[in-house]
């Protein structure tokens, strides 16, 4: 059976919520040369949105990590996958999520990242699945709080299907 979805956030919405954020990292960013952290593959349509407004000299690494096993449902355990970056002492680190939903990636990343002693750790994530939290993380650039439903679009997938669509749903 084909899912339904529902449409949550246009791309005009989510257009604004990354005007938003560029605007909040630049103002804190300004002269430290950050090293962004994408967490692959959700936030490769989000990071390359939010880095063409942020006009400050900036790096960008991605790490692939899992928690989602396959559909839905979380399999509660979070891994690293190989090529990590290496170098993170003394960078100002900002890490950059599609989504935090239990908060287990989150939780994993900051521990992972804070042992390589950069000289600042935050945290950025274009949607907040708030309701579903099961450990508690502090984002500090924070996008739109979503419903507890799997939303899909703008990068975000169910099964590897809809990362392309420009605007974000909700699966039925
Ligand atoms: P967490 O570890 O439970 O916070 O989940 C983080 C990861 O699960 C995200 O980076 C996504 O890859 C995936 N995820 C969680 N909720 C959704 C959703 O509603 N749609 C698509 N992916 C999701
Ligand atoms: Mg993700």
């Amino acid at each position: 059976m084909e899912p339904k979805l529902s449409p949550l956030f246009t791309k005009d919405e989510i257009a604004a919520t990354v005007s938003r954020l560029a605007a909040e990292i630049r103002r804190d960013y300004r002269d430290k040369n950050p090293l962004l952290i994408a967490v692959l593959k959700g936030s490769f349509v989000f990071l390359a949105d939010l880095v063409r407004q942020l006009n400050l000299p900036l790096e960008i690494e991605f790490v692939r990590l899992s928690s989602y096993s396959k559909g839905t449902e979380s399999s509660g355990r979070v891994r690293m996958a190989p090529g990590a970056p290496s170098q993170i002492k003394g960078r100002h680190v900002l890490v950059i999520e599609d989504i935090i939903d239990t908060g287990l990636t989150a939780a994993f990343l900051l521990d992972y990242l804070g042992r390589k002693k950069p000289a600042s750790l935050k945290y950025c994530s274009l949607t907040d699945k708030k309701e579903r939290r099961r450990v508690m993380v502090n984002i500090d650039y924070r996008g739109l709080t979503v419903p507890d439903k799997f939303i899909v679009g703008y990068g975000l997938d169910c099964d590897e299907k809809f990362r392309n669509l420009p605007d974000i749903y909700a699966l039925e």
